[in-house]
Formats: structure tokens, sequence, C-alpha cells
């Protein structure tokens, strides 16, 4: 696992941001680059760097083909709080040559739940996977929407949000967590650690112990992100304030490590 350590959030954004462009630059398979996505706020930035390149020509997304990670069940498209919405508005509307029909995201409003979740993985490995799967983290360490104790060899399926959950995402609902939608489609685990890279932002003190679970923790569904230190191409990008519950040998042990990269 790598741990790239920035001093702050729009570093560490900036840097990822960096990272895809060049991955999507490089490109060289006779096929799409396949990227995963999420939504929140630790994307923000890096969404905004990767429509600054675009614009500017120094990447393009017209071979891209994007599956995002998640989505709340019974909220239309035009609920400005469905991810389908939050990718449109941030990310999607603003990219000058993403085709509409390179873009996947589960359907919320499907009457077949199940179908639906299958139908996305089907669709992933038509494409042979994913090539770079971009996530955020819960500070209960849930990717995408796979709370604790969500089986980590899980797939693409229908879940239950915690009430945990439910209340930290109540601040984009009015601060009430009983608008939060109670269920969610969501990739599993194993959906994301097939992918060949993952790269996961972590930002701020509410994320420390997080990351500490995900790093020096055992492995254990317990902090589902934790699965991470089974994959061979995990990328963690944070921010200093997101270290604070690592040890500070640990610490020092990945600042010295990247150092090279950092010259
Ligand atoms: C939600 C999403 C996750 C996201 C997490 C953290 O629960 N389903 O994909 O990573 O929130 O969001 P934020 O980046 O806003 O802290």
């Amino acid at each position: 696992m790598r741990i790239v350590i920035q001093d702050n959030y729009d570093k560490m954004a900036l840097w990822a941001a960096n990272y895809i462009a060049d991955k999507i630059n490089n490109h060289t398979e006779d096929r799409p680059f396949v990227l995963g996505l999420p939504t929140g706020s630790s994307p923000i930035g890096v969404y905004k760097e990767l429509i600054r390149k675009n614009k500017a020509g120094e990447v393009s997304f017209k071979n891209v083909v994007t599956f995002n990670m998640d989505e709340y069940v019974g909220l239309p498209h035009e609920h400005d709080q469905s991810y389908w919405y939050f990718m449109h508005d941030n990310f999607f509307d603003h990219l000058v040559d993403l085709p509409e029909e390179n873009i996947n995201m589960l359907n919320g409003m499907t009457d077949d739940p199940e179908g639906e979740c299958r139908r996305y993985e089907e669709k992933i490995a038509s494409y042979g996977g994913i090539d770079l799967f971009m996530g955020g983290i819960g500070v209960d360490g849930h990717l995408a929407f796979t709370e604790p104790y969500t089986s980590l060899s899980s797939r693409t399926g229908v879940r239950a949000l915690t009430t945990d959950t439910r209340i930290v995402n109540s601040r984009f609902f009015g601060n009430d967590p009983e608008k939060v939608p109670a269920t969610a489609l969501s990739v599993g685990i194993g959906t994301v650690t097939d992918s060949k890279e993952v790269l996961v932002l972590i930002s701020g003190h509410n994320k420390a112990r997080a990351l500490a679970a995900t790093v020096e923790g055992g492995v254990s569904q317990k902090w589902t992100c934790s699965a991470l230190q089974l994959h061979n191409g995990a990328i963690i990008a944070c921010d200093e304030e997101a270290c604070g519950e690592l040890t500070v040998d640990t610490y020092k042990y990945f600042l010295d490590i990247e150092r090279g990269e950092r010259l």
C-alpha cells in the first residue's frame, strides 16, 4: 500500500488529479480507460482540477468510461442529493469530451434492484474490469456504502445504511437523518478490490480513526476499508489532518518511503 501524505486538502486533491490524468494519458490498451468514481466532499477538488485540465486540453475523457460507486434508493435524477445529480453538477456536465453514453451509474429508482446490481457487475466485466477506482471513505471506514460488517468479498448490491451514516449524511438533507434514504445501491468491497488500482482520498481530522484502521489495524470487516491491505495497487492520498491517529512510526515510514516521489 502507498500512502501519499500531503500538507492539506488542496495539495492532496491536486496530487490525485495529476495521478489520474497521467493514468488516462498513458493508457495504451486498445480499449477505453475504465474509471471508478465516488461522490462526497472528498473528491470535489479532484473533479475541479480534472475539469480544468480537460478544458485546457491536458487530458481527454473521449476514451474514458466511468462507473460510479453508489446511489441512494428512491431519489430521482433531479433530486439535488441524488448521486446522479451530484456527478453531473460537479463533474460530468463540465467535461468537454466525455461521451454521455460512457457514464455508468446505478439506478436507484429501478423496480428490480437485484437485477440492476447484477447488470452493473456484468457491464464492468464487459469492459475487462476497472482500471482505477477512486474512492472516498466514511468516518466508520466504509468505501461507497459498504458499511461495517459488509463482507470483504461483497459485490454490487442493495445496502442498508447505518444510523451513523444517515446522521453524518443528514448535513445534506436539512440535518434530518430521517430524510436520508435508508438504503442504497452500492458496489461491493470485492468490486472495488478487483480493480487494477484503487485510490482512496482521506482528508480531515474526522477521518483520522478510519485512516489508522485502514493502515495499522488488522484486515477486518469491521473496517471494510482495511481490505485495501490485501490489494497490490492500493494508494491512499491523504492530508496531514487525517494522519492524527497514525503512530509516529507509521507516519514517518510513509513520508520516508514517498520521499523519492516528492523530489
Ligand atoms: C458517503 C458516500 C461515500 C463517501 C462518504 C464520505 O457515505 N457513499 O462514497 O466516501 O460519504 O463522504 P465525504 O467525502 O463527504 O466525507
